[in-house]
């Protein structure tokens, strides 16, 4: 088995020219509605974001390009967050472009890049925020295993209001309990 390929996606580096993809993430109609209001940012932001003083660091926190098996085609984004590596804890993010949702696509990526933190990294805990109305994102963190552990209240404002924040985690073996594949 493949560390970073899965059946439908393969996660590589982001590359400089991988920028125009995650600008288009970023200005998504759906990903404001789901992630949050920003303002239309320049070009110059999202091609920091894959220079390589961003994306060469080697440490627990990257973000990988998802790219789909078949044709090499970027299809997202997946990113560790807050990596502790004394607490054996890290967050993660994903997005996919757009049209490239709902193929279980963000699914098998995420398991991809949890299975590494896990088995390679020796993490044993990965926790993520949600807002209550993603539900994409819950469905998404509800299918690779996480549990809602809490709810952080009035965390997030948007839409004109206050909003508490879902705390998910999953446990190494939680995640390995449900993905690890005989070998
Ligand atoms: C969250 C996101 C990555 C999910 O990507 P995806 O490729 O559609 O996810 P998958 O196809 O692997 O689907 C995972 C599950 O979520 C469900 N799902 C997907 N979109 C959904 C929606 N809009 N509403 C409810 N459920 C949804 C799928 O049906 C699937 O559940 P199932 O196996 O029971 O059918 C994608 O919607 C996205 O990029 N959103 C914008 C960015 C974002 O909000 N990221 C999360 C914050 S870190």
């Amino acid at each position: 088995m493949h560390p970073w390929t899965g059946t439908s996606v393969r996660l590589r580096a982001l590359e400089p020219s991988d920028w125009p993809v995650l600008r288009r993430i970023a200005e998504d109609a759906e990903y404001a509605e789901q992630g949050g209001v920003v303002p239309p940012r320049p070009a110059t932001v999202f091609q920091r974001r894959t220079s390589p003083e961003f994306t060469a660091r080697e440490d627990d926190e990257f973000t990988l390009a998802i790219v789909a098996t078949h044709d090499e085609e970027i299809l997202g984004t997946v990113s560790t967050r807050l990596a502790q590596p004394w607490n054996g804890t890290f967050g993660a993010s994903i997005a996919l472009d757009a049209e490239r949702r709902g193929k279980g696509h963000a699914t098998e990526a995420a398991a991809l890049l949890l299975r590494y933190m896990f088995s390679e990294r020796r993490y044993q805990k990965c926790n993520v925020e949600v807002l209550p109305f993603n539900r994409a994102s819950l469905r998404l963190c509800e299918r690779l295993g996480f549990i809602e552990e809490g709810r952080r209240r009035r965390s997030h404002f948007g839409r004109g209001r206050q909003h508490d924040i879902v705390l998910l985690g999953i446990t190494a073996e939680e995640y390995l309990e449900q993905w690890q594949t005989s070998e």
